[in-house]
């Protein structure tokens, strides 16, 4: 099932998600399908659940791999332990910020701590553009959003934009609420 992609203005977008405590769920794995294929016919890389209108600690992504093919992740109740590194300003975009674009800076490596969708634990480093993912889409679990962290010109830049997703007057390709 394909969903909605939440626009900014959405109060789901600003809430601290919650944590998932039952991995045999089965609903739970119908979502993360769900997840993959709202993203696929979104064009995103990374989903966080509050994005389609659900308050759970749950992202997925997936990135084109070279002679691979495209790699999918899950990570529920991800925490990051330690950011390290050095700072890298990357112009990042957003499914809930539809035409909006600014430089955002942040470390370029992690040490995240994560659930596997079976329930499993995991602990790893990340480094590039997963890391930068990562980052993104941890921020949408705690109701942070990429303008948060535009630097003020970029937040001027984008304004009038913001207002016009408010108003829910933006053209997408894919459905929004
Ligand atoms: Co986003």
């Amino acid at each position: 099932m394909i969903y909605p992609i939440y626009l900014y203005g959405e109060d789901v977008l600003r809430k601290k998600a919650e944590e998932i405590k039952d991995f045999n769920d089965s609903n739970l794995h119908v979502l993360i399908d769900d997840m993959f294929e709202t993203m696929n016919i979104s064009d995103g890389v990374g989903l966080a659940a509050p994005q389609i209108g659900i308050s759970k600690q749950i992202i997925t992504i997936q990135l084109p791999i070279p002679s691979y093919g495209v790699k999918k992740y899950v990570f529920i109740n991800p925490k990051i332990l330690k950011e390290f590194g050095q700072y890298v300003t990357i112009e990042e975009g957003c499914l809930s910020l539809p035409d909006i674009h600014g430089n955002v800076k942040r470390r370029d490596a992690i040490e995240l701590e994560w659930y596997g969708k079976s329930g499993k634990f995991y602990r790893q480093f990340y480094s590039g553009i997963l890391s930068r993912i990562l980052q993104h889409e941890i921020d949408h679990l705690n109701g942070i959003l990429m303008i948060d962290k535009f630097e003020s010109e970029d937040k001027l830049l984008n304004f009038m934009k913001l207002e016009k997703i408010k108003d829910k007057k933006v053209e997408t390709k894919y459905p929004v609420k």
